[in-house]
């Protein structure tokens, strides 16, 4: 792409605002996570687009309200009307009940109903033919997770020359796992039609390219490091990894907040004498939840001195609350988080404390600041953002993570955190304990070394990186990244 690129437009399932309703009245949010701190300025700047559904049907209630959040937001959101029942069908059932298992590799949770397919590719479409309307011949286009990997392709067929960019959030799995979906070729096709694809990692990255290797014929592939090309008809697509980041100097000043410190004291001061074991997820059975409760029941039985000295706080965001295994799920932790507590608990000592709601910014960063250790054991993730908010979040610098090798997150924080096979509950049980009882200097060490490399690696630097690759010219056209970079240089330098 040349420097003529006129605006970024970005496509997710979500748009960036949360719609609510309370009563009669509809309220939004400014929705939070990386990817909306990281394009929302960028789009800002360059007078941007972002397409999306605003997850509600009722579209016609939030029309002004979306135009009003346009103009606060300094960016044009276009909304994707999506019908319930294709919501059961594209969202609910191919993207969560297909592709998500299966991406995690866990293909005994899918339901590979051909139906769900057939809607899939029509709301991937659906996306495109919004797109075309709503988009300039020289705008780059970002497309967005798992569940619009289709899109590209739909746009080719509507003859959009645009250059297109897709990044998955999620893991891409080995090629035995991912040879089980019926539909292998023609997501592989599919995603050939973007100039660039973006992964996690190399793992992911690799077992995508053998993937390629297995099924696409005639595919040749070329160069080294984070970004290789593959050669297909002539055309180069451009595969490589971009670790996703966080904003790492908006959550360490915010955790620094008088606001903040004070909440995080009256924590601890609730449980004085006990050191805090913090698990934050999305409830969502990836996670492996009920083997980390497995594992910290275990630790308990082995060793008794412990009991009154430690608390796990499991907190768990609401999430997919329509599918039916989310439910099953949510009934089973329950069960366990009850039975630990019913055999442990003791006057003035509960176990675990078991939250079920989202968390406000503030009382997040509480606990992460007041946490002793972070035990992120999920059983596949893309990245897992938790580690290294908590890190970020660390002000006393004494804190250590646990975190599952299945985390693309470990990676990049492997050699100072206490990596673990989240499936070995006795491994757990041992990495809580060595964390429990590991010296301070130690732990100081490692967390000033993970802090320096998060800040290092940011959001502001994955944007930059996918972005370069993506247009081969410096990024002197989004004025507000070149201040970024400025800062990150100042930053770097201090
Ligand atoms: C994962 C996905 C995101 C998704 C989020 C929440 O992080 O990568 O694309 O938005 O989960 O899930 P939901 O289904 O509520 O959008």
């Amino acid at each position: 792409m040349n420097n003529s690129v006129e605006r970024l437009v970005i496509a997710s399932n979500r748009l960036p605002f949360i719609f609510k309703k309370s009563g009669n009245n509809w309220k939004i949010e400014a929705g939070s996570g990386g990817l909306v701190t990281a394009l929302a300025p960028v789009l800002k700047d360059r007078g941007g687009l972002w397409v999306g559904w605003p997850g509600t049907f009722e579209l016609s209630s939030i029309s002004g309200l979306l135009k009003t959040a346009s103009k606060k937001a300094g960016y044009t959101l276009k909304s994707v009307q999506i019908t319930e029942e294709e919501i059961q069908q594209y969202y609910l059932g191919f993207s969560n009940e297909v592709i998500w298992p299966l991406f995690h590799d866990l293909q005994s949770y899918c339901n590979f109903d051909p139906d769900y397919w057939t809607f899939y590719k029509s709301i991937n479409k659906r996306f495109a033919l919004i797109l075309k309307k709503a988009t300039k011949p020289k705008d780059f286009i970002w497309i967005h997770d798992y569940h619009l990997m289709c899109v590209a392709q739909s746009l080719r067929e509507i003859n959009i020359k645009n250059k297109l960019a897709f990044y998955l959030h999620i893991p891409f799995p080995p090629l035995d796992i991912f040879s089980k979906l019926p539909w292998r070729t023609e997501i592989l096709f599919s995603l050939l039609n973007y100039d660039l694809i973006g992964f996690q990692s190399i793992r992911d990255r690799n077992n995508f390219i053998q993937c390629l290797k297995t099924f696409i014929k005639g595919l040749k592939l070329k160069g080294k490091g984070h970004v290789i090309n593959a050669i297909i008809n002539d055309r180069i697509v451009k595969i490589g990894s971009f670790p996703i980041s966080i904003d790492y100097k908006e959550f360490s000043s915010l955790a620094k907040s008088k606001a903040v410190a004070d909440q995080a004291w009256f924590i601890h001061e609730d449980i004085p004498n006990n050191k805090i074991i913090l698990g934050i997820d999305r409830l969502d059975y990836t996670k492996g939840i009920t083997y980390r409760l497995r594992a910290f029941q275990k630790l308990l039985s082995t060793h008794p001195e412990l009991h009154r000295k430690l608390t796990l706080i499991q907190v768990l965001v609401p999430s997919r609350r329509n599918i039916p295994m989310y439910q099953e799920l949510k009934l089973e932790i329950e069960q366990l988080v009850s039975e630990i507590n019913g055999q442990y608990t003791r006057s003035g000592w509960v176990p675990i404390h078991y939250i079920y709601r989202s968390l406000s910014r503030k009382e997040l960063l509480a606990y992460y600041r007041t946490a002793e250790i972070a035990l992120i054991t999920p059983l596949k993730d893309g990245m897992n953002l938790i580690a290294k908010e908590y890190c970020a979040s660390n002000i006393e610098k004494t804190g250590s993570v646990i975190l599952s090798e299945f985390a693309g997150a470990a990676a990049q924080m492997g050699e100072n955190v206490l990596l673990v096979n989240p499936y070995n509950i006795d491994e757990v049980a041992g990495a809580i304990y060595t964390a429990i009882t590991m010296d301070l200097k130690t732990r100081k060490n490692r967390m000033i070394k993970l802090q320096k490399s998060i800040q290092k690696y940011d959001i502001y630097w994955w944007l930059n990186s996918f972005l370069n690759a993506a247009m081969a010219v410096k990024l002197d056209k989004f004025p507000k990244l070149e201040k970024i970079k400025s800062t990150n240089k100042l930053n770097k330098n201090n």
